[in-house]
């Protein structure tokens, strides 16, 4: 398994150094970030309260394909549970950032947020027992403040340390919220660590095996609403049919919960049939977007970090996520995906 290591610096919104690059995340480096932080005590504000999120969120959700899902009593009980929640000002904050550089987060973190109560609601018991810890919804991708705006905007295929720069947001969300959350065990920094985590091992940043209920629900939101949504990479978004045959797909593969994709599926059924009677075909009928251009990787620049050759020949790796090693052409030393995505920080 990889380590936790921090391959570019995590800073706040105020450009506030929190850890260096090259960093291992251990409990113990994390409670010293922490120590300097305790004493601070922030004001906790309305979450529908604050700015325009209670507007936003009620257009969002009235909106094709969402108003499916968010019938009128869904709206309603979802709405009801929102008002409970209360978030620091540093998190609110966060929003804000979104709100004005990339509306697309903005908009997500809300989407994944009132998805998931949704769900939660099926899945688990007692809203008073799960509904704060899956505040952790709205903040999962917080991480995204330090991946450069040109990498996260980018409307052609990323390079591969482009990839590993915007994959390492779970890392930099996970050092984020523990520092502000004051415990780097809360479960939302666990959230912003695990949410592109699959229950096959097959996800990043560590290949781990998803195990938990309520990460597993926020990843399926996760997933689902990005393919709904048009992206730099993708102008063109999924259609529900088509979305909802990607993440059957997913949970066939083992990668996401069957029960969770299947209760997803049951809210966009008219009759809302109970999730465990839900059935699923597994007939593909839906086409994705032509335009799509995620996950492609170009290759193209790879410069070597010592002597600047533009040439470095591939090592395969032996298992699936492990490093990419790489070998010069000019100066032959060898290097990993790690000092290329070093490489890449620096440009920005
Ligand atoms: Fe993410
Ligand atoms: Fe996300």
């Amino acid at each position: 398994m990889k380590k936790p290591k921090l391959y570019y610096p995590v800073h706040t919104l105020d450009n506030r150094l929190l850890l260096p690059a090259g960093k291992l995340l251990t409990p113990e480096a994390l409670d010293e970030l922490i120590a300097t932080s305790k004493g601070a005590s922030y004001k906790a504000i309305s979450f529908l309260e604050y700015g325009t999120v209670y507007q936003d969120i009620l257009r969002i959700i009235r909106k094709p394909p969402y108003d499916k899902i968010f019938q009128k009593l869904n709206k309603k009980v979802t709405m009801i549970l929102m008002k409970k929640i209360r978030f620091i000002e540093p998190v609110l904050e966060f929003l804000d950032y979104f709100k004005k550089y990339d509306f697309y987060t903005y908009r997500h973190l809300l989407v994944v947020f009132a998805m998931a109560i949704n769900l939660a609601r099926d899945l688990l018991e007692k809203p008073e027992d799960w509904i704060t810890a899956l505040m952790a919804g709205t903040m999962h991708d917080f991480g995204k403040v330090c991946v450069p705006l040109e990498v996260l905007q980018k409307n052609e295929p990323l390079s591969r340390s482009e990839r590993g720069i915007l994959e390492h947001h779970t890392l930099a969300g996970y050092v984020i919220l523990s520092y502000f959350l004051q415990n780097h065990q809360s479960f939302a920094a666990q959230v912003a660590k695990e949410h592109h985590e699959r229950k096959d091992g097959s996800g990043y940043p560590l290949g781990i095996s998803l195990k938990d209920r309520m990460i597993e629900i926020i990843a399926a939101c996760d997933v689902y609403d990005a393919l709904l949504s048009p992206r730099p990479y993708r102008p063109t978004p999924y259609d529900n049919r088509t979305a909802l045959e990607e993440i059957t797909e997913m949970a066939k593969k083992g990668k996401l919960s069957w029960e969770v994709v299947q209760t997803l599926i049951s809210h966009n059924r008219k009759d809302r049939p109970d999730f465990r009677e839900c059935e699923v075909s597994t007939e593909k009928r839906g086409k994705p977007p032509a335009d799509n251009i995620y996950g492609v990787i170009v290759d193209k620049e790879m410069k070597c970090p010592n002597c600047h050759s533009s040439s470095i020949k591939k090592k395969t790796p032996i298992k699936a996520r492990e490093q990419i090693s790489y070998e010069c052409r000019g100066c032959g030393k060898e290097f990993d995906e790690d000092d290329l995505m070093n490489l890449e920080m620096e440009k920005h």
